[in-house]
């Protein structure tokens, strides 16, 4: 489009159970909105042991994936569709690398750095291409007739 409306780029985010302590969801919302995102859609969550099993299913093979499961239904997490020109590199880029012990001193300002622990609570999630952005805000927010893994919410 033209006219200046064309649609940006969305990418899926999540703030994970360690994110969602303390004060650390609203530094997280911060750096979102200070990064020039817009919150598409945002739901609160619990994730069952299948849904979790089901996100992370390319990494079912990994010696991690049960731990990783365990944590990501350990409590509520955040789902978020960001939304900006080139939302899903330049997410990627703000929550830093996947070990947040490591970003704290590689990216220490990066979201990860500022809230995340280690390599398992690293506080966020962020979708690693345009391909997985497309499949993982639909695994979250599908069309209301087809169901869903989850119930959707309204959008904001
Ligand atoms: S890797 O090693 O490059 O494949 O790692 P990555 O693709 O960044 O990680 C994929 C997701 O697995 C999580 N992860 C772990 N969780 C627990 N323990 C260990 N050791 C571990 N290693 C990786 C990592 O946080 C990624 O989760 P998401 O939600 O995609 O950020």
């Amino acid at each position: 489009r033209s006219d200046g409306f064309a649609e940006k780029e969305k990418t899926l985010a999540i703030i994970k159970p360690d994110g969602l302590y303390d004060n650390c969801t609203d530094k997280i919302k911060n750096a979102i909105f200070d990064s020039g995102f817009r919150i598409v859609k945002e739901m609160l969550i619990q994730l069952d042991e299948e849904a979790a099993m089901s996100f992370y299913a390319e990494h079912s093979s990994r010696s991690f994936f049960s731990s990783l499961v365990k944590y990501m239904t350990s409590g509520p997490v955040l789902i978020m569709v960001l939304e900006k020109e080139n939302a899903v590199a330049d997410w990627r880029a703000l929550i830093g690398p996947t070990d947040a012990s490591k970003a704290k001193i590689t990216h220490p300002n990066s979201i990860r750095a500022m809230c995340g622990l280690d390599i398992q609570k690293n506080c966020v999630h962020g979708s690693d291409s345009p391909q997985s952005a497309q499949r993982e805000i639909s695994f979250f927010f599908k069309e209301k007739s087809s169901g869903s893994a989850v119930t959707e919410h309204d959008e904001l």
